[in-house]
């Protein structure tokens, strides 16, 4: 079925309504803009799950240049340098943004801006809202900000289906709900569609995070950066519940420790304990697991009682598990949390297709290299926003009468891939299995079914995995566990790029052994 809507022809199409969409759209205002939500507004989105808050220089001693070495030594040799110190001059500003669209941030009681610290932070810089429910917070407020603003078109329930491309350009976008399915005919798409956690068994994402967004820009022929990099978590709550419940670093940042079912401390010797980067933490538990152990967040000592006012929302989340933290060593387990890598993106948030930008966690500006430092999206999603909306509100966007028939691809399903994913793009990655994985997925993503889109994402990040040949930030192989010294100085070879064609046309991938 399609259907041009004539109403709001040519007006931008923002896809995805996390704090990078929703924020994308207020900036865009009072030109009018679409915002297409495949959920109720206020549900689904990664944002809202966010525990961790937004990192930003804002105490007493600190500066955006510690902010700047935190973030470059947690990308491991990977961050563009000039993307992360145009974020991290821009980031207490995005704060303050953030209160004007009716954030309420934790403040002491004399007024002073609660700041807590996170893992390989070297200052307290990190904001937070409602205790450990600042995603909720945040999308509480802009999307009040969203239904004040006239402005915006919101379509709830409708999911992006596909990008038309017409000569290389933008031409609509193709959203499909439950009832009907539309083409908004446009010459500007903003991709704002989070992450691809969902691809993965074990994640802290939502189901619907399964990489959508990489897939609408891979058909569309949109270039992509740094695929192979995906961050595990090393603390999601170890249970039966889909997507995990986080327990935050910043239960590690009030002095919670890591220990296994004996009651030992295995991270007591590793510079940085439990506040290491995220991959040396994630990589420390999952040897633990691989041994046969179980891994507990223990903060007795450090909060006890102190948890529930501390924590409220992961006090309740441990609680429904039967689990007392103030009491109990809480179980642990990593799991898929977020990506570095995502569709290439030059400082003004436009990729390579014209007419195609994009902002959040399906964008890869550079800011967050091998590994992201913990509490920098939210951040990069919130200073952004503004850049991608500037450059969209400045694109020229004459329209062309074109009518935009075209079948609607079937609803994006992740469930058939996920073990093969989860078995070859883990914490721990080896040739061999990730070479099985490119043969299993390859047919699967040659064909239009509800797993192609799932499935051409996970075979382009497999492929990005295989073809870096060491070991990186988030990207561990057992077959090549050292560092490619001209990875480091090399730009070529530094940063992987891809394409979908590439991908769909590897036939024999890529250094067999
Ligand atoms: C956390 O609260 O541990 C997660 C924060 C983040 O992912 O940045």
């Amino acid at each position: 079925m399609s259907l041009d809507v004539h109403d709001i022809a040519g007006a931008p199409v923002v896809i995805g309504a996390g704090i990078a969409g929703l924020m994308t759209a207020l900036f865009l205002a009072p030109e009018p803009v679409v915002l297409v939500c495949n959920t109720p507004l206020g549900t689904g989105a990664c944002s809202e799950l966010a525990q961790g808050g937004l990192a930003a220089s804002l105490g007493e001693d600190d500066d955006p240049g510690f902010h700047l070495c935190d973030t470059l030594a947690a990308g491991d040799g990977l961050c563009d340098e000039a993307t992360v110190r145009r974020v991290v001059r821009a980031a207490p500003e995005a704060v303050k943004t953030l209160e004007r669209f009716g954030v309420a941030f934790d403040r002491y009681p004399d007024g002073a801006l609660r700041l807590g610290l996170e893992a390989a932070h070297s200052q307290r810089r990190i904001v937070h809202a409602a205790g450990d429910a600042t995603g909720r917070e945040l999308v509480r407020a802009l999307i009040a900000a969203v239904r004040r603003t006239a402005s915006i078109t919101i379509l709830e329930n409708m999911e992006a289906r596909r990008l038309i491309v017409d000569d290389g350009s933008i031409i609509a976008v193709v959203a499909a709900g439950r009832a009907r399915a539309i083409a908004l005919p446009t010459r500007r798409a903003v991709l704002a569609s989070g992450g691809m956690g969902g691809l993965f068994c074990d994640t802290t994402n939502p189901p619907g995070s399964c990489g959508h967004g990489l897939a609408l820009a891979a058909w569309a022929g949109a270039e992509f950066a740094d695929l192979e990099f995906v961050q595990f978590h090393p603390t999601a709550l170890d249970g039966p519940c889909r997507p995990m419940p986080l327990v935050s670093e910043a239960v590690r940042g009030e002095g919670a420790v890591l220990i296994d079912e004996r009651g030992q401390r295995f991270l007591a010797e590793t510079p940085g304990g439990e506040l290491a980067s995220r991959d040396v933490v994630a990589r420390a538990v999952w040897h633990q697991l691989a041994v046969g152990r179980r891994v507990f967040l223990d903060a007795r000592q450090c909060l006890g009682p102190r948890f529930d006012k501390r924590f409220p929302r992961i006090a309740e989340l441990c609680r429904g598990a039967g689990i007392d933290p103030a009491t109990d060593p809480i179980p642990v387990r990593p799991a898929a949390h977020y990506h570095m890598g995502g569709i290439a993106v030059d400082a003004a948030g436009r990729s390579s297709v014209d007419g195609l930008w994009a902002c959040g966690e399906v964008a890869c500006t550079g800011l967050h290299g091998a590994n992201r430092l913990a509490s920098n999206s939210l951040t990069e999603a919130a200073v952004t926003a503004s850049w991608v909306a500037e450059s969209v509100a400045g694109a020229s966007h004459t329209r062309r009468r074109r009518k935009c028939s075209t079948l609607v691809p079937p609803r994006p399903d992740a469930s058939g891939i996920r073990p093969v994913v989860s078995a070859a793009l883990g914490i721990i990655r080896d040739g061999e299995t990730m070479r099985e994985a490119v043969a299993t997925l390859l047919p699967i993503a040659t064909h239009n079914s509800a797993g192609s889109g799932p499935a051409l994402v996970s075979l382009m990040i497999a492929i990005a995995a295989l073809r870096r040949e060491e070991s990186r930030g988030a990207h561990c192989r057992s077959d090549f566990p050292g560092r490619d010294a001209d990875a480091r100085t090399s730009r070529l070879t530094r940063h992987s790029a891809m394409q979908a064609a590439a991908a769909l046309s590897c036939r024999a991938p890529i250094g067999s052994t």
